[in-house]
């Protein structure tokens, strides 16, 4: 069954939940803007469904929501609620000017979150999901459900339970193995139990939704194809809850490398995944890891000298991917000081950035910055400039214009910086710490005053050579509720070769996202406009009733 027009019987569809699932990692709160931007490029790259965000969890999500839905045309928008009116009433509110609009809702169907979580019967729990459906039928025609934690339920009952949500007019069941625990034979073979077993199943999509807790989700989101799904449920860079979701890539790419194994396919424009990968990791401040499948540093990267020989010879000896299909660049070094505005608008558009002409000019003087240092600007430097300078979607309320360090094994570590505030004055100040990025936080902090804990930091060379431009991403909790949320954290990131300098302009980047959260929680309700930026002033799933 089709609810949205999207799928053939040879296609499976996406539906990714990045703006939700993936943004419930801890520290990857994005505001209004970067959801948008990351919803208008998983749009262009042929996803077919977003799950934009849990409406009734915040201002800042109802909002994204809300933004999402009047700007992407061709893509179903999801809100996700609890089986309860409230979320629903919020969810159908902020998806009202969707163009196809779903609603996501449901609860769960293992007794351990039946008894502990819900503290209820499973016969309450399955009326209570039955009433959502109804509920939800009345505002949006697509209605999703989800039987939470299904890979630990009793598969009897969750046949009885998606039999009845079906009834009730459900067009899309979800079955999560919401922890990760099932394993591959195991979770295909209740996707096939659901096939078999729910008499009314063919008037609904079914969907999966696999959690990565013992690295299964991919395999297990596979099997549940192989069974008879058609949705796949995933995030970019697989990011989420604990050890996050399926990862879109890898799914994608399995589909589409494996057509005899699988024999069914993806509208993912593949050439996409590579950029969009970037696009995530550098919003969210979430790295890849080097060794990740498709969208990893390493992923085409032929170290001993027999792979080497074998790729020469021939691509295919060790490559079943070719890396121009996932939109990974030419690593071939291009650009220098000498290249020019023409030469780096042209590379960048290669790498799939467009750039306003104001961002263009600010991305050109880094760019000539880091060239006059390093002599040539591959496509790692000039991707980390173009997070540094263009990427920033929120309004900057303090600006550092100059750090000075002064350190040695026998001094004391000291750090002088200049700062812009708000108001337009630059004032100086200074401070020693136990090490030249202490004493720089600690001056900047004397500063901007902004109470908060420094809880990550890490550094990365984002080439080789002594002369890399290294990127530093790092982590701050807020001291004060921010939105309500007590604790909430702030990522921020900075690209420099000087890494005392990216220290700074990171520390920089996470207090100026803290601020313009503070500033937008005092207007929740105002209207998106332009670049205006907003926070999501929210850290996870509010508790089940
Ligand atoms: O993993 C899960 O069960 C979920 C539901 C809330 C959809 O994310």
């Amino acid at each position: 069954m089709d609810v949205s027009g999207m799928m053939t019987e040879d296609t499976v569809a996406v539906f990714d939940t990045t703006l939700r699932d993936g943004e419930q990692s801890p520290g990857a709160a994005l505001n209004v803007d970067e959801k948008l931007e990351i919803a208008r490029t998983l749009e262009a790259m042929g996803v077919d469904v977003i799950e934009a965000g849990f409406p009734i969890s915040s201002p800042g999500d109802f909002l994204a929501v809300q933004t999402i839905s009047r700007e992407i045309r061709n893509c179903v928008v999801c809100g996700l609620t609890r089986a309860d009116r409230d979320d629903i009433d919020a969810a159908a509110e902020a998806l009202k000017d969707a163009a196809r609009p779903r609603i996501h809702t449901g609860l769960g169907v293992s007794d351990v979150h039946i008894k502990h979580k819900l503290g209820t019967t499973r016969e309450g729990a399955m009326a209570r999901g039955v009433d959502a459906v109804k509920y939800a039928k009345r505002f949006v025609e697509d209605v999703q459900y989800y039987a939470e934690d299904a890979g630990r339920a009793d598969p009897v009952y969750l046949y009885r339970v998606l039999e009845a949500v079906i009834d009730a007019g459900a067009t899309v069941i979800n079955i999560p193995d919401t922890t990760g625990y099932a394993s591959p034979d195991e979770f295909g073979a209740l996707i096939r139990g659901v096939v078999q077993n729910v008499p009314n199943v063919d008037q609904a999509v079914i969907a999966v939704q696999c959690h990565n807790g013992l690295g299964m989700a991919t395999a297990n989101t596979l099997t549940g194809v192989l069974n008879g799904a058609r949705q796949v449920e995933v995030t970019v860079n697989g990011i989420g809850e604990r050890a996050g979701n399926t990862s879109l890539e890898e799914v994608v790419m399995a589909l589409r490398t494996r057509p005899d194994l699988f024999g069914v396919d993806t509208n993912v424009d593949t050439r996409r995944i590579y950029p969009v990968s970037r696009m995530v990791s550098q919003l969210t401040s979430i790295p890849v890891q080097p060794n990740k499948a498709i969208v990893g540093a390493n992923a085409f990267a032929h170290s001993s000298g027999i792979h080497q020989d074998g790729v020469l010879k021939e691509r295919t000896t060790y490559e079943i991917i070719n890396p121009h299909d996932v939109g990974v660049p030419e690593s071939v070094i291009v650009l220098s000081a000498r290249s020019g505005r023409h030469g780096l608008r042209h590379r960048l558009a290669e790498l799939g950035y467009t750039l306003g002409d104001e961002q263009f000019e600010k991305v050109y003087s880094r760019f000539l910055a880091v060239a006059d240092k390093k002599k040539t600007v591959d496509t790692r430097d000039l991707e980390a400039i173009v997070a540094d300078e263009a990427q920033m979607f929120f309004e900057e309320a303090y600006h550092l214009e100059q750090i000075q360090v002064s350190c040695g094994d026998k001094s004391i570590p000291t750090a002088t910086v200049r700062i812009r505030r708000p108001d337009g004055e630059v004032v100086c100040d200074a401070d020693h710490g136990t090490g030249p990025v202490d004493a720089v936080y600690r001056a900047i902090n004397r500063v901007i005053g902004e109470p908060n804990e420094l809880i990550e930091f890490s550094i990365q060379a984002v080439t080789e050579g002594i002369d890399a431009v290294g990127r530093v991403t790092i982590r701050v909790q807020a001291d004060e509720p921010v939105n309500g949320d007590k604790r909430q954290v702030f990522s921020g990131h900075g690209a420099d070769t000087d890494i005392i300098a990216a220290s700074a302009k990171a520390y920089m980047f996470a207090l100026n996202r803290l601020i313009a959260a503070r500033r937008d929680a005092r207007r929740p309700h105002q209207e998106h406009v332009g670049r205006v930026c907003h926070p999501t002033g929210r850290s996870g799933l509010p508790p089940d009733k």
